[in-house]
Parts: C-alpha cells; sequence; structure tokens
C-alpha cells in the first residue's frame, strides 16, 4: 500500500505500510508512558494495605517515576547522540520490561521504589527518544500527525491503566497490574526490528549509505529516495555546528530553548497532572461521596482526554499548532476558573466536573499534545537530542514539583484558591505563547530554524 507524497510532485510514493508500521510500534513507547503513570492510582489502594505504608512513603513511591524520568530524560540526550536513536529505543523498551517485571515480583517497599525508579528511567527515555525518532523518519506533512499519535496513546494509556487498575482490583492484584506493562514492552522490543536507524541521525555521522537504505525503506521508487536524499543533506548542509552543550546557547538556537523549556514547564505548572495523579480525590472534595462514584467520573475525565487529543490529531495540521497552542489554553484558564469558583460558591459535583472536563479537553487540544510536537521540530540537527532532553528534563521536574506541592497547597490554601492560582498561571502560558511561539505547520525544518533566527 502506497500513498502520493504531495511534496514530491513526480517519481514515485512513500510507502503508507512503513509509516504506519513506525507510527504504532514507536507509539507503543506513548503507550507505556500512560500506563506507567497512571496505574499506581489504583495500585496505590491494594500496596499501602500490603506494605502498612506511612503517608510519606505513599508519596515517595508514587514520585519515584517522576524522579527516575528526569534521569531518564538526562540519559536520553547523551544515548540518542551516542547511540543513535534506534537502539535508545531498544534500551528503552527493555527498560520498560524489566521495571515492570521487577515492580511485580518485589517484597518490600524499598526494592518498589527501586522498581518504580526503573519504569520512571524508562518512561524518560521514552518521553524523548519516540518523539525524536518519529519526527525524524516522518516526511513534514505526516509528522504532526505522527508525533502526536504518541500523544493519543499517552492519553489512552491512562486510561487502559484505570481499566486494568478496575479488572485486579483485588488484594495482591497490584501485581498483576504492574506486571501487564512487560507484554506491549517486549511487543515494542520485537517490532523494533522492523524499523530503519533515523536516516537524518546516520547521515549525520556521515554514513551515506546507511541513511540512502533507511529513507529507500519508505519510498516505493529510487527517484524519489534520491530526491528525499538530496532534501535531507541541504537541511543537514544548513546545520552546521558544534554538538556541544554550549551550543545550545547560539543565539538562533537559544531562542529554540527558551520556547521548548518553558511549554514543558509551563505544560506541568498548569496543573494537569494534578487531575491525572488526583482526580478521584478532587471528585470527591467536590462533594461525590461514594469512591465509586469518583472513580466512575475519573475515567470519564480520561475519555474526555483521549477524545479531545483526537480531534486535535485532526486540527495540528489544518489550524496550526500556535493557535490550538492559544485556544487550548485560552479554554484551560475558564475551565480553572470555573473550578475555582464551583468549589468557591461549595455547589455540588455537576459544576466541577463540566468544569473539569472543559479544562481537560482543552490541554488534550492544544498544551498536551502541542508541547511534545514542537519539541521535535524547533531545533537544528546538530543539538535536537540535547535539547530536547533539556525540555524533557524540564518536564518531569516541573511534573515532579506539582505532585508533591499539590496536596500541601489544597491542605494549606483550599480548593478554590488553589484552582485560581492555577488559572493566574495559566494567564501567564498564554501570553508566553503570544509572544514567542512561531507556527511551525507543513514547513521544513530548515524553515522553521530561518522563523527562529
Ligand atoms: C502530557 C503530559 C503528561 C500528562 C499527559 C496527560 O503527555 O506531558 O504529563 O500526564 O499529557 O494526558
Amino acid at each position: 500500500m502506497s500513498i502520493a507524497s504531495p511534496s514530491q510532485p513526480a517519481g514515485g510514493q512513500l510507502r503508507r505500510s512503513y509509516l504506519i508500521i513506525a507510527a504504532v510500534i514507536t507509539a507503543l513507547g506513548g503507550l507505556l508512558f500512560g500506563f506507567d503513570t497512571g496505574v499506581i492510582s489504583g495500585a496505590l489502594l491494594y500496596i499501602k494495605k500490603d506494605f502498612n505504608l506511612t503517608p510519606l512513603m505513599q508519596g515517595v513511591i508514587v514520585s519515584a517515576v517522576l524522579g527516575g524520568a528526569f534521569f531518564g530524560a538526562l540519559a536520553g540526550g547523551f544515548l540518542t547522540d551516542r547511540l543513535g536513536r534506534r537502539t535508545s529505543l531498544f534500551c528503552t523498551s527493555l527498560l520498560f520490561a524489566a521495571g515492570a517485571l521487577f515492580t511485580a515480583f518485589v517484597n518490600t517497599p524499598e526494592l518498589l521504589i527501586v522498581g518504580r525508579v526503573i519504569v520512571g528511567l524508562a518512561i524518560g527515555l521514552s518521553s524523548f527518544v519516540v518523539p525524536l525518532y518519529i519526527s525524524e523518519i516522518s516526511p513534514p506533512q505526516y509528522r504532526g500527525a505522527l508525533v502526536t499519535a504518541n500523544q493519543l496513546l499517552i492519553t489512552i494509556g491512562i486510561l487502559v491503566s484505570y481499566g486494568v487498575n478496575y479488572v485486579f482490583a483485588y488484594d495482591g492484584g497490584w501485581r498483576w497490574m504492574f506486571a501487564i506493562a512487560a507484554i506491549p514492552a517486549l511487543l515494542m522490543f520485537a517490532g523494533l526490528f522492523l524499523l530503519p536507524e533515523s536516516p537524518r541521525f546516520l547521515l549525520a555521522r556521515g554514513d551515506d549509505a546507511g541513511a540512502r537504505a533507511a529513507v529507500a525503506r519508505s519510498t516505493t521508487s529510487d527517484t524519489l529516495t534520491d530526491s528525499m536524499m538530496a532534501d535531507l543533506r541541504r537541511e543537514l548542509q544548513a546545520e552546521t555546528g558544534e554538538a556541544s552543550w554550549a551550543a545550545l546557547l547560539r543565539p538562533g538556537v537559544r531562542t529554540a530553548l527558551i520556547i521548548g523549556v518553558g511549554l514543558a514547564i509551563f505544560q506541568q505548572v498548569t496543573g494537569i497532572n494534578t487531575v491525572i495523579y488526583y482526580a478521584p480525590t478532587i471528585f470527591q472534595q467536590a462533594g461525590l461521596q461514594s469512591a465509586g462514584a469518583a472513580i466512575l467520573a475519573t475515567a470519564g475525565i480520561g475519555v474526555v482526554n483521549v477524545l479531545f487529543t483526537v480531534v486535535s490529531q485532526f486540527l495540528l495540521d489544518r489550524a496550526g499548532r500556535r493557535t490550538l497552542l492559544l485556544v487550548g489554553i485560552a479554554g484551560m484558564v475558564l475551565g480553572l476558573a470555573a473550578l475555582g469558583l464551583s468549589f468557591f460558591q461549595k455547589s455540588a459535583g455537576l459544576p466541577a466536573a463540566l468544569s473539569l472536563a472543559l479544562y481537560i479537553a482543552a490541554f488534550a487540544i492544544g498544551l498536551g499534545p502541542v508541547f511534545w510536537l514542537l519539541i521535535s521540530e524547533i531545533y537544528p540537527q546538530e543539538v535536537r537530542g540535547r535539547a530536547m532532553s533539556v525540555a524533557t528534563m524540564a518536564n518531569w521536574g516541573s511534573n515532579l514539583i506539582v505532585a508533591l506541592t499539590f496536596p500541601l497547597l489544597i491542605q494549606a490554601a483550599g480548593p478554590s484558591p488553589t484552582f485560581f492560582i492555577y488559572a493566574a498561571v495559566t494567564v501567564l502560558a498564554f501570553v508566553f505563547v503570544l509572544r514567542l511561539v512561531p507556527e511551525t505547520k507543513g514547513k521544513t525544518f530548515d524553515q522553521i530554524q530561518a522563523d527562529l533566527k
């Protein structure tokens, strides 16, 4: 099966089957990312009984993944630039499998923390190797859709974890909740054998023949392979420079770095994971008395997250990234303000649930997928690995801080002021995007670089 490429007028077609395999296999990384961050919410209920955990220990077990992810992102920049994107993905899938099995068999809370750090390392690695790799192996006209397939899989992973939590909701069932993640991890490992190394990476290292062979896997004709190789060469030639940490501070790159790190921080400090990790608690505070109703409402939030990420998929290459960011962030401000207001008025659960749904939908349209997409698009080749890893580290670092401070904030200030604070921070995010973030829709890496100069 193949499809004509709009930007290549004559001489061949892209293999659709290749694009689909690439998206499916690598996006398994996204599924595992979502699953492994979501699964703890349910598992914790049983683990804390089995190991008799203090609240502090529970917090550590939840956050261990976030700390691990921070270091995974740190190591990833180095790994992808040294070993290549594909080898890093092999490592990621093995770490995911090892972490899943390790956490399933542990007998002490200390070992559980070790296992959660391993899982976190895998998540941190996958959270930037996957978008990096997909963006490098897909042609510009499909890049947006393919990279955001990863975010879609993250949201599906979160939803699946809620389902798995429900299925194994019995004493000792938490071991199965963790173990089951080994299946997609091993599938990912096996599937990677079907994909080539990133041609951009190979060419940047001077391996012309390897790069050509990799490109040829995605096309049906030599003519198209030749023209794609010529495009790649042209882009790489325009991007000469030292691959060093200092190169991140070069004038053009510096702007891109500020955009990437700024979006990374704003994606987290606008509160998304307070909802993903603590939604049942928020619902209970909003008046949904029974745990069952709170969990059901949480599943509803998971569904809205998935649905609106799908909507975003259709709009990214049409409306554009910048527009979606601005519209989405404006919606998040409204949702958070309405949430603060509904707690302020001490009204029943429904207004709070609707505000949360608006907030999640708006996140899923913009900041959720667009952050991961932009950081795979805005950096020149020679620093892309490192720059993405800095942005990803900033994302996990802020995630950790929000996860640790949210319960304290709720306790000290109460829910209403807490959500007003998040609303105010989200206004800042809007101003940041308005002033700094360029449109990248349909542009080659070259054109994007020119815009940022
Ligand atoms: C994004 C965020 C992640 C969050 C998820 C929710 O991927 O980076 O932290 O949990 O969206 O959909």
